[in-house]
C-alpha cells in the first residue's frame, strides 16, 4: 500500500426533509450573506428552492439566487456568478442541484475570493488557487459526487475545453442529502448518474499497485450496491430506498475512500470530458461510451485485475467476460457503449485526431496510471469506440 492522506471534512446530513436544515447549517459554517445557485428549472418547479430560501431567511440570513446553470456548466456562467456574488457581498455559496450546479458554486466561491483573477487562470493552472469562500450543497441527484469531492469541472466557452480543478478548498462544508428529492429524476439522468458513480470507483480500482484488501472490498461492495440499486432506481425513479443507496454511494465513490493506497487512473474520465466538452453530451453517457474500448485496449496491463473485477462485482470468470458484463449492464440502463450510440459518430480520421489532440492538451500530457496513455494510444481508443 502507498501512503495516503484521507481528508473528507464535509458534514453529511442525510435523510428526509433535511433541506429544512440548510439555514442552520449555513449559519453554523459561518455564512451570513448567501448566494444560492440553481439549475434550469427542477429545483424551482419542485418547490425545493422556495423551501431552502425559507430556511435561510428564517435563520435571519440574507440571500440572493442565481438560476439557470446548464449541465456541463460553462465558464461564462460561473464568471457572471462571481460578479453577482461580489455585488451582493456574498460570504457563502449554497448549491441546490447536481454536479453542474455545485461545481458552478465552487467556481464562484473561488472567483469571489480573488476578484482580480479570471477563473480560467485557476483551471488552466496559470494561477494557484489559495483562497475560496465556503460552499454548502443541497444535493438533488446522485451522480457526480461533487457534494463531498475536491473537484469542480468547467467548460471554457470558446475552446469547448472541459477541465476539472481539484483543491481541498473545493470540499463543501456540508452536504444536505435527501434521497426523496431525487425521485423526480428522469430515468435517463438516473442511468447517467449510476454510470458516473460506478466510474468514480472503477477509475480508482484499475490502478497499478493492487493488494489493498480493505480498499478493494469497499470498492467492490460499493459497485455491487450501485449495480443493484441503479437497476431498481432506473426501473422506478420513485423508489426512495434505491435512491437512498445510490445517493450515499455517490458521495463515498468520489470522496477518495474507494481508492486509498494507490494512485488514481481516471483515463476514462479524461476521454469522456473531451466528448462532453465538444458535443455537450451528458457526463455519465460519455463515460459508458468509451469505457469498454479503454478496457479492451488496457486490460493486458494487468488481466488479473479484470478477472478480480469480474468475479467480485459481476460473478463472471475471466477478464473479457468482466468487460462484457459491465457493458451489458450499461446497455440494460439504455446507456451508450460506443460513439454512435452516444449520438456523436466521428466521420473521418481528422475528427478522431482532434479528439486525441484535445485529450492530450495539444500533446502536452499523457493520461492514466493503470496504463499510461499518450496521443497515439488515445487515438486508438477513440477509434475502437467509433462504431
Ligand atoms: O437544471 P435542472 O432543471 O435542475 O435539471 C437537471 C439537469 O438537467 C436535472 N436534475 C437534477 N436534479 C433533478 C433533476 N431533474 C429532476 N429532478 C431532480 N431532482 O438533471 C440534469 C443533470 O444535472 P447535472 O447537475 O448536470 O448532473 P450531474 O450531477 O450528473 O453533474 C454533471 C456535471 O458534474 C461534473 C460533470 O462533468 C458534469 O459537468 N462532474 C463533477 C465532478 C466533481 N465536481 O467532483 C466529478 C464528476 O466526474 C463529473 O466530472
Ligand atoms: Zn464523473
Amino acid at each position: 500500500m502507498f501512503g495516503f492522506t484521507y481528508y473528507s471534512p464535509t458534514e453529511i446530513v442525510f435523510g428526509p426533509e433535511t433541506e429544512a436544515l440548510a439555514g442552520p447549517l449555513v449559519r453554523k459554517w459561518g455564512g451570513s450573506r448567501v448566494l444560492v445557485v440553481c439549475g434550469g428549472h427542477s429545483a424551482r418547479s419542485s418547490g425545493l428552492l422556495d423551501r431552502v430560501v425559507q430556511s435561510l431567511t428564517q435563520e435571519g440570513l440574507a440571500c440572493a439566487v442565481l438560476e439557470g446553470v446548464q449541465p456541463n456548466p460553462l465558464l461564462s456562467t460561473a464568471q457572471a456568478g462571481v460578479e453577482q456574488a461580489r455585488q451582493f457581498g456574498a460570504d457563502f455559496l449554497l448549491g441546490v442541484g447536481g454536479g453542474s450546479v455545485l461545481d458552478t458554486a465552487k467556481a464562484i466561491a473561488d472567483g469571489a475570493a480573488s476578484p482580480g483573477t479570471g477563473l480560467w487562470d485557476f483551471w488552466s493552472r496559470k494561477t494557484p488557487l489559495v483562497q475560496a469562500l465556503p460552499v454548502g450543497a443541497v444535493l438533488t441527484i446522485p451522480a457526480a459526487g461533487s457534494e463531498s469531492s475536491d473537484s469542480a469541472v468547467l467548460t471554457q466557452d470558446e475552446t469547448q475545453i472541459k477541465r476539472g480543478l481539484s483543491s481541498p478548498l473545493h470540499r463543501p462544508r456540508f452536504a444536505v442529502m435527501n434521497p426523496e428529492l431525487a425521485c423526480t429524476l428522469p430515468r435517463y439522468q438516473v442511468a447517467c448518474g449510476t454510470v458516473d458513480i460506478m466510474m468514480h470507483t472503477m477509475d480508482r480500482y484499475f490502478s497499478k499497485p493492487t493488494g489493498n484488501e480493505l480498499t478493494d472490498e469497499i470498492a467492490q461492495g460499493l459497485l455491487r450496491t450501485v449495480v443493484r440499486n441503479g437497476r431498481r432506481a432506473f426501473e422506478n425513479p420513485g423508489d426512495a430506498q434505491a435512491m437512498s443507496e445510490l445517493m450515499w454511494a455517490g458521495s463515498l465513490s468520489h470522496n477518495g475512500l474507494t481508492g486509498l493506497g494507490a494512485p488514481n487512473d481516471f483515463a476514462p474520465h479524461q476521454l469522456g470530458h473531451v466528448l462532453s466538452g465538444k458535443y455537450g453530451v451528458a457526463h455519465g453517457a460519455s463515460l459508458s461510451a468509451v469505457w469498454g474500448s479503454w478496457a479492451r485496449y488496457c486490460y493486458e496491463t494487468n488481466p488479473d485485475r479484470f478477472v478480480q473485477f469480474g468475479r467480485e462485482v459481476w460473478g463472471v470468470d475471466g477478464a473479457m467476460p468482466a468487460i462484457e458484463a459491465a457493458e451489458n449492464y450499461f446497455r440494460s440502463l439504455e446507456m451508450p457503449v460506443c460513439l454512435s450510440e452516444l449520438g456523436v459518430p466521428v466521420q473521418d480520421q481528422a475528427g478522431l485526431e482532434d479528439l486525441a489532440q484535445r485529450c492530450t492538451f495539444d500533446r502536452t500530457r499523457t493520461i492514466g496510471t493503470f496504463r499510461i496513455l499518450d496521443y497515439g494510444d488515445i487515438l486508438q481508443i477513440y477509434q475502437l469506440a467509433n462504431h
